[in-house]
């Protein structure tokens, strides 16, 4: 057998994964159309095929969950308590860990602040987006300011939780910003060192790496479908129970209760506490199903295929001259497929409109709901951002490194103008679809947040 360096094959050619819409065709507002290239997972993630089809099978089994005797009812509150065993798996939990179903990351961490004990602030650091930053304001909190390098930010953050009276550290698990991972199994170790609890939020880092809240000591987690290849409307709260047992139910509502008496109510305990009426039991199987999925691949594959396409896509931004690529931490050795970056010379949401109408490429600008984080980074008008997955492919950066060496070398093919706070072209030529409600950058289309 030869003992030569094992070299991977290149995978980033193709999808690793299908997803729906991975073949979609634009226009463009030269009358044209190209494939559309979304690098816009991290916003949310398109379909999996497997999860499309999933969907598809259970769909005519659809009924009531929990409340109804008839065949279909059976399958569907099946399907919805396996979806927990499943997710559960997911993430390495512990048995005795609640899983609850919510709507995304935001709502479960709405949730996970409604079940915080009295007594204890909330530690959390600047980099978070708002989802894991504005419901921790409604509690006792105290917030720390990234250092510019991770082994930086450590002993900052133990500067506050040394005095023992945090009782909840919230972090994420990869910035949705930059990408960058943050070693939540030692922020987990300095947390308990302390006596507090962590949360991570795992809303970007569930699409990209495994997760194993139980080996890294990871007391909740919590994720979306929709940026996990299950867009049907659920997201995931998974943690220890006595704190969601005894928190006020986050639904109050039919299911979620012993006894209500006319002027009282008894609640329940377990994760019907916090999921009152009725539960979106296809969102919740879809998401069960894309983790048995994502469980599924071939790990060194899926992180080659990620990593491929990240380094492609930062050295070509690298070579061009008037780009600069964004990150938090100068020590980061790990990122996810989230790449930041401005152009000199021209506002991130012109960029994004150009790249949209002439070059049929789909990324995010703006602040990226984390408006602490671009401040401090000196961005306060925001900036782009790239991001993919499963279903990207190698085409996708060459199609953007060409959008953005087009613009730099010969500028703007067309004109654009702000229109209800965004950037579109200021003649339209594009048309949505028959059955679509509007046309894109008219007055009267729904109004779109750089937020
Ligand atoms: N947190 C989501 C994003 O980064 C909304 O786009």
């Amino acid at each position: 057998m030869s003992t030569s360096t094992v070299r991977l094959p290149i995978t980033s050619h193709h999808p690793l994964a299908p997803v729906v819409g991975g073949e979609l065709m634009a226009p463009l507002i030269d009358g044209g159309v190209a494939r559309y290239v979304n690098l816009d997972y991290a916003a949310s993630a398109p379909a999996l095929e497997q999860v499309n089809q999933y969907v598809q099978t259970v769909l005519p089994y659809y009924a009531s969950v929990h409340r109804g005797a008839g065949y279909a009812s059976q399958i569907s509150t099946s399907l919805y308590e396996n979806a927990r065993t499943l997710v559960r798996r997911f993430v390495g939990a512990r048995e005795d860990d609640a899983v609850i179903f919510t709507r995304n990351t935001t709502d479960s961490l709405n949730l996970l602040a409604g079940c915080l004990p009295q007594d204890g602030d909330v530690l959390y650091l600047d980099l978070e987006h708002h989802a894991n930053l504005l419901p921790w304001q409604k509690l006792p909190h105290r917030s720390v300011v990234a250092a510019d390098t991770i082994e930086g930010t450590l002993p900052a953050l133990e500067r506050e939780l040394v005095d023992g009276t945090v009782s909840l550290l919230a972090v994420t698990g990869a910035s949705n910003v930059t990408g960058e991972v943050l070693p939540v199994a030692r922020l987990a170790a300095l947390a308990h060192q302390y006596g507090a609890r962590i949360v991570v939020d795992a809303a970007q880092l569930a699409p990209h790496r495994r997760l194993d809240i139980g080996s890294d000591g990871i007391d909740y987690v919590a994720f979306s479908g929709h940026k996990l290849y299950a867009p049907y409307g659920a997201g995931v709260l998974v943690g220890r129970a006595d704190w969601l047992d005894t928190g006020l139910p986050h639904l109050a509502g039919g299911g979620a209760v012993k006894t209500v008496r006319l002027e009282s109510v008894s609640w329940t305990t377990g994760p019907a506490r916090h999921e009152g009426g009725s539960p979106n039991v296809i969102g919740a199987a879809a998401i069960a199903h894309a983790a048995q999925v994502i469980t599924g691949l071939d790990e060194q594959r899926w992180q080659a295929h990620e990593s491929e396409l990240r380094a492609a896509l930062v050295a070509g931004l690298d070579e061009l001259p008037q780009v600069r690529v964004h990150r938090i931490f100068s020590d980061s050795v790990d990122s996810i497929g989230v790449v930041n970056f401005s152009v000199q010379g021209y506002d991130a949401g012109l960029v994004a409109a150009y790249l949209s109408a002439e070059f049929g490429v789909g990324l995010r600008d703006g602040k990226f709901c984390a408006h602490p984080l671009l401040t401090r980074l000196g961005l306060p008008s925001g900036s782009l951002r790239a991001s993919f997955g499963l279903g990207s492919r190698h085409d996708d950066v060459e199609r953007l490194l060409s959008g953005l060496a087009h613009l730099l070398d010969n500028g703007l093919g067309r004109d654009y103008v702000v229109d209800a706070g965004r950037w579109v072209p200021a003649v339209e030529t594009r048309t949505f679809p028959d059955w679509a409600p509007n046309t894109p950058g008219t007055a009267g289309a729904a109004p779109c947040t750089t937020d």
